[in-house]
């Protein structure tokens, strides 16, 4: 395989938990061709633009959505071409502009491990340059050549706004369902995994089975993903994270953990009480989040909400089943497996 990019350092199988080493090895040299196109792409000739840019892309991050895509593609048999380059620097690219959008309607202080770009320059500058991140993304798009990738980013795109304004509308609101926060984290975080993923079988021209069953993977993958990151705002690291833990619940935002220890003590008075105080009202004093904590202990949110993670994960292996055998498949089953048991 061409892709074999770690070729002769396969990963070390004996580890019950793979991660996303076998995915980045398998990568690699697709990867380091996409951080170019990411680098030489972000450039511009007013200097402010590179510098709030480069400082949430030299910060790291997981890389997993293009990663995705060069692996789709890659799985699907395509050797010749660099579109797959494009598009998955295309896919970071919008990534990461929702991620400068992200961290000025949060607020958010911690991103990747360092200071937000909002912190560091101001919520006009994140908000221009996340604009300026979301055209060069288009631009990569439509160099591919293929109106079919363009209609499906361009929607994944407009979805993800959705998600969060969905998100805002129902911030503060102690009723929200589950059935809502599905609407919302698929909205948001899964659609952009699920057209990775599919960008990578268009690419390669896979057919429309092989595309279908790499968008029900991405799908059910972000989903797990994102339940997975509403749980580590209440229970990770936060050195480890990169992010600040706890934010969601200072800002009222209504995630399957809060979901699930609200509908659960809904006949105790105090706890609902509790719930309205602090999340609706947004009336927060020390303890509160101590508390919120033993209240989702008691109900088992956490476990529980990782339980439906790990549900999702396995929905989506299942969805691998009719692409094609061999490294790269194992490598986005144990990627599945570890968007369940990460710390970061
Ligand atoms: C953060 O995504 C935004 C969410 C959808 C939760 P990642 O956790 O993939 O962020 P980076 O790119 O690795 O920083
Ligand atoms: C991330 O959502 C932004 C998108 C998915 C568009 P969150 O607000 O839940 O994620 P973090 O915790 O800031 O990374
Ligand atoms: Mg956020
Ligand atoms: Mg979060």
């Amino acid at each position: 395989l061409a892709v074999a990019a770690g070729a002769g350092k396969s990963p070390d199988r004996t580890d019950p938990k793979h991660g996303i080493a076998p995915l980045q090895e398998l990568c690699a040299d697709d990867m380091r061709r996409v951080n170019e196109e990411i680098l030489a792409r972000m450039d511009s000739r007013i200097p402010l633009i590179p510098e709030v840019a480069s400082h949430i892309v030299a910060a790291g991050g997981k890389r997993l959505r293009p990663l995705l895509t060069l692996a789709s593609a890659r799985m699907c048999g395509y050797q010749d071409g660099a579109r797959h380059i494009g598009l998955a620097a295309a896919v970071e690219f919008i990534h990461t502009a929702t991620l400068l959008h992200d961290d000025v309607v949060d607020e958010s202080a911690l991103r990747r491990g360092k200071a937000s770009a909002n912190e560091v320059f101001g919520n006009q500058s994140s908000v221009l340059v996340g604009d300026f991140l979301f055209a060069r993304a288009f631009e990569l798009m439509v160099e591919s050549g293929s109106l079919e990738v363009l209609r499906i980013l361009s929607h994944a795109s407009a979805v993800i706004t959705e998600g969060e304004v969905l998100q805002l509308a129902a911030a503060n609101d102690v009723s929200t369902t589950e059935e809502t926060y599905l609407k919302i984290i698929g909205a948001k975080t899964a659609a952009l995994f699920a057209a990775a993923c599919r960008t990578g079988a268009v690419v390669a021209e896979a057919g429309s089975e092989a595309e279908e069953a790499l968008e029900t993977y991405g799908w059910h993958l972000g989903l797990a993903f994102q339940v997975v990151d509403d749980v580590l705002d209440y229970s990770a690291a936060q050195a480890r994270l990169g992010k600040t833990v706890g934010d969601d619940f200072a800002e009222g935002k209504i995630t399957l953990p809060v979901v699930l220890a609200i509908a659960r003590g809904a006949d105790d008075a105090d706890q609902q009480a509790f719930w309205k105080r602090t999340l609706e009202q947004v009336d927060q004093h020390d303890g509160d989040l101590a508390h919120a904590m033993s209240l989702m202990g008691r109900h088992r949110a956490l476990d529980d909400a990782i339980a439906g993670a790990r549900d999702h994960a396995a929905t989506a292996k299942a969805a691998l089943a009719a692409l094609p055998a061999g490294p790269i498949r194992d490598a986005l089953a144990d990627t599945a497996d570890f968007c369940v048991d990460r710390d970061y």
